[in-house]
């Protein structure tokens, strides 16, 4: 009887009975010994099975005593209980010793942005192969994957391969010209994200194949896609998202170099970029983005420049602040600045310019010198010192993945901010991790 996306899970004290069913939005069941679980998402039972049943749109399930049985809503046939086992371990779940999730999460990149190296090896050739034999790529999500999105829109461009990007919520007009010769590139970490399911619901009607990459094990995204690339993040709890976005972006790195006119593997580049991060990413460090966030935490605007990958680097930052600690945080090209933007500067305006050692160096250093002069005081997170910056957060140079170093800058300083104004990191106020309704 209703209309829109729902789940719905009824219990009947009368005789002990819950009944669930789905109809848009997420359900998984976690099945134990003499226990069963019922949620949105794995994570809610991991500590107590791994063993799950996930409920398809117009299938429903009563759990008693006895145990649970699936059945269709439509014809309230009995359906086969089929559990798949996630690989995510219940640890994964916990803090591990971290104040916050979110802490422990940006921390785990040294560890699940090496690792997407070694995941996916056919899935992406095959990604690859429908990439060479379409003629549309658009790449689509929303939130933080909207701007790994495009992220990735550069790397494949350094690849000699055109795509397009729009934001899932916005793309319409793209995705009205799809058709059977169009490839989309659905990035969500829940594989739950309403927009992102419309859209390519959108976009197969026409024909469209569906490329998705995701976080979360058992999504609804991950069944529709022709292919899916898991990127093995393991579970992200805390609402903002961090790991599952660079382990992303490494892995369409990964196809971008496949679906070149030459392909190539750039696994070998994103293991020593891990190790490289590794290295840098010390307590040394940690210490001196906590001293900045100090710095900036009363502040109730600050702005984020960056140019060709920087920019979607910037976007990342600047919606890493804003949602973990409130402060106002608003990203431009740093081409964008004289169009308008500079207005907005003002004495002591803190402005992060993000660098990376490729052809824009020296522009965005212009763009730094500009702010500069009108007093604003200029933050370079970069591979390089530079006189135009007031204070430096040096970022070690990874080439196009320079962007995962700077973006993990943006993330703590989102969350020490989050700490110096007592906000909680983990639940920011009026947010959901997945936006699973319209
Ligand atoms: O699960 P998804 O990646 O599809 O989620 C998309 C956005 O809702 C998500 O990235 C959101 O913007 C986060 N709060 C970002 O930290």
């Amino acid at each position: 009887m209703l209309a829109g996306s729902n789940a719905i899970c009824v219990l009947n004290l009368k005789n002990k009975e819950i009944g669930v069913c789905r109809d848009g939005s997420p359900v998984a069941i976690g099945l134990a010994t003499n226990e069963f679980f019922i949620g949105s998402d794995v994570t809610a039972f991991l500590p107590y099975t791994r063993s799950v049943v996930f409920l398809e749109d117009g299938q429903g399930a009563i759990i008693n005593k006895i145990g649970c049985k699936m059945f269709s809503l439509s014809t309230k046939k009995a359906l086969a209980l089929k559990s798949t086992v996630v690989d995510w371990k219940a640890e994964a779940a916990q803090k591990d010793g971290y104040p916050h999730y979110l802490l422990k999460e940006i921390m785990e990149q040294l560890v699940t942005i090496p690792k997407t190296a070694h995941l996916n090896k056919s899935e992406i050739k095959k990604a690859a192969e429908m990439i060479k034999n379409s003629k549309k790529i658009v790449l689509t999500g929303c939130g933080t994957a909207s701007f790994c999105a495009l992220a990735a829109k550069y790397l494949f461009a350094q690849q000699g391969v055109a795509t397009e990007m729009c934001g899932a919520y916005e793309s319409a007009p793209t995705l009205e010209f799809a058709s059977t010769d169009t490839v989309v590139i659905a990035i969500s970490q829940s594989g739950e994200t309403a927009d992102t399911l419309l859209a390519i619901k959108r976009a197969q009607k026409k024909g469209a194949k569906i490329i998705a990459v995701i976080n979360a094990r058992g999504s609804t995204l991950e069944r529709i896609a022709d292919v899916s690339l898991m990127v093995g993040s393991g579970p992200e709890i805390a609402v903002v998202s961090t790991k599952a976005f660079t382990a992303q972006l490494a892995t369409l790195y990964r196809l971008a170099g496949l679906s070149s006119a030459v392909p190539h593997d750039v696994a070998p580049i994103i293991s020593k970029a891990g190790s490289t991060l590794k290295e840098w990413l010390n307590k040394k460090h940690l210490k001196k983005i906590a001293r900045l966030a100090a710095e900036l935490h009363n502040q109730e605007h600050l702005y984020v420049l960056g140019k060709d990958l920087q920019y979607p680097a910037a976007m990342e930052c600047a919606l890493k602040v804003k949602e973990a600690s409130y402060i106002h945080g608003e990203a431009f090209s740093s081409g964008e600045l004289k169009h308008g933007v500079i207005a907005l500067v003002d004495t002591r305006t803190p402005c992060i310019v993000l660098g990376a050692k490729d052809a824009y160096e020296n522009e965005v250093r212009a763009s730094a010198a500009e702010v500069k002069a009108r007093g604003g005081y200029i933050i370079g997170i970069a591979p390089f010192e530079a006189p135009e910056f007031d204070i430096t957060i040096k970022t070690p140079n990874l080439g196009p993945l320079t962007i995962l170093a700077n973006v993990i800058v943006g993330q703590l300083l989102g969350y020490y901010c989050a700490i110096g104004r007592g906000a909680d990191p983990d639940k920011p106020r009026n947010l959901a991790k997945s936006v699973t309704v319209k």
